[in-house]
């Protein structure tokens, strides 16, 4: 019998104290059975992260999930410091560098602009999709499957109902373990 799959929340918000969306998504899942999440503003030290424990909490996970708001078309700062530093060679890619393979990855991001917004020809001109194709690269290169992003939109906009069923939605697909691989 396999064991049960362990999911690893990698909750990335420079300001969660001045959080929405982020600190609502977080709190749906939290308490699931098999899924950590971990604060990357807590975890990170005066100069950055601890490298050799980010490491080692990964390998004991089936599924990460990269949790952040937008900026900047990209990942926030702190995300992009945990890529840069944890995702060594000889770890997460290149010779010997195979401790993510056959792991899950998944992106879940909120966005100022609405859907219509990230479309050809819309003010943001390109899809989410699209944007997202350095995370794709990144998956593909350290061996991992890239799951259907969650991508919860118009975050001023947004009205707590309709934030409260993005927060089901995730809390559902990280409870049912049904991430959707999109290659
Ligand atoms: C520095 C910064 C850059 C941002 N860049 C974008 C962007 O490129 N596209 C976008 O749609 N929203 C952008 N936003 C809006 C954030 O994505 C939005 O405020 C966030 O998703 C809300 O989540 P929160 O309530 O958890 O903070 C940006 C916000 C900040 C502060």
């Amino acid at each position: 019998m396999s064991s049960p799959s362990r999911t690893l929340v990698l909750l990335a918000h420079p300001d969660l104290a001045d959080s929405r969306v982020n600190r609502v998504l977080a709190d749906a899942v939290g308490d699931l059975e098999g899924v950590t999440v971990r604060d990357l503003s807590v975890a990170r030290f005066r100069d950055g992260f601890d490298v050799a424990l980010e490491q080692h909490l990964l390998l004991g996970y089936d599924t990460v999930v990269l949790q952040f708001p937008w900026y900047w078309y990209s990942v926030p700062g702190i995300l992009k410091e945990w890529m840069d530093q944890v995702l060594t060679h000889g770890f997460a890619y290149g010779s010997g560098g195979d401790a993510l393979h056959g792991k899950t990855l998944q992106v879940v991001t909120s966005t100022g602009g609405p859907d219509a917004s990230y479309q050809p020809g819309g003010y943001n001109r390109f899809t989410m999709v699209e944007l997202m194709r350095p995370l794709d690269a990144t998956a593909h290169l350290c061996g991992m499957t890239l799951a259907e992003p969650l991508v919860v939109h118009g975050a001023r906009t947004l009205d707590d109902a309709t934030l409260a069923s993005y927060a089901e939605r995730y809390r559902s697909l990280l409870a049912g373990d049904e991430l959707r691989a999109t290659a």
